[in-house]
């Protein structure tokens, strides 16, 4: 293998992170018992908690010099910084960026993804994987989603926004 293809291989690395969380899942569009048959015992109102398991994967060109694709230091900072720091120990359904969405894993994963997208330091931001309990865990990928929401680096800085603001 010559210098060239050592430059474009490609790899991936993925961190993994924890954070506890209350929630109740609950919708304002449906009524108080298309709320029950929807969500079970997930809508009570006392809400429960979680201890959520993230998984962060980061995709790139590995350095030469480093043999790595990414600072994990920095990736550690940035996730501890902007998701684990934000949402540990909090009431998700008390987060401005779900004043309009149910907090499920589905989008917990696209808030998370909003968040990193675009400040990932070396590399991109490849897959984000969250373990919400011992039998549900959620993806969210730009490929899962093939472009649909390609325009969200927009709706990030919104997010950042909101969450600076608070
Ligand atoms: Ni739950």
């Amino acid at each position: 293998m010559g210098p060239d293809e050592l430059r474009a291989a490609q790899a991936s690395v993925t961190r993994r992170y924890r954070f506890a969380a209350a929630h109740r899942l609950h919708s304002d569009r449906l009524s108080a018992e298309e709320n029950r048959r929807q969500f079970g015992k997930c809508n009570n109102p006392n809400g429960h908690g979680h201890n959520y398991v993230l998984f962060v994967t980061v995709t790139g060109a590995i350095d030469p010099g480093t043999g790595c694709v990414t600072d994990v230091g920095k990736l550690d900072r940035l996730v501890s910084e902007t998701v684990v720091a934000r949402f540990d120990h909090q009431d998700l359904n008390h987060d401005p960026a779900f004043a309009e969405r149910t907090t499920t894993g589905e989008n917990l994963v696209l808030l998370i993804w909003d968040l990193l997208a675009g400040r990932i330091q070396g590399g991109r931001l490849e897959k984000i994987g969250l373990i919400e309990t011992r039998d549900n865990f959620f993806e969210y990928a730009a490929s899962i989603d093939r472009g649909i929401r390609s325009n969200n680096a927009a709706a990030g800085k919104e997010l950042h926004a909101t969450a600076q603001s608070q």
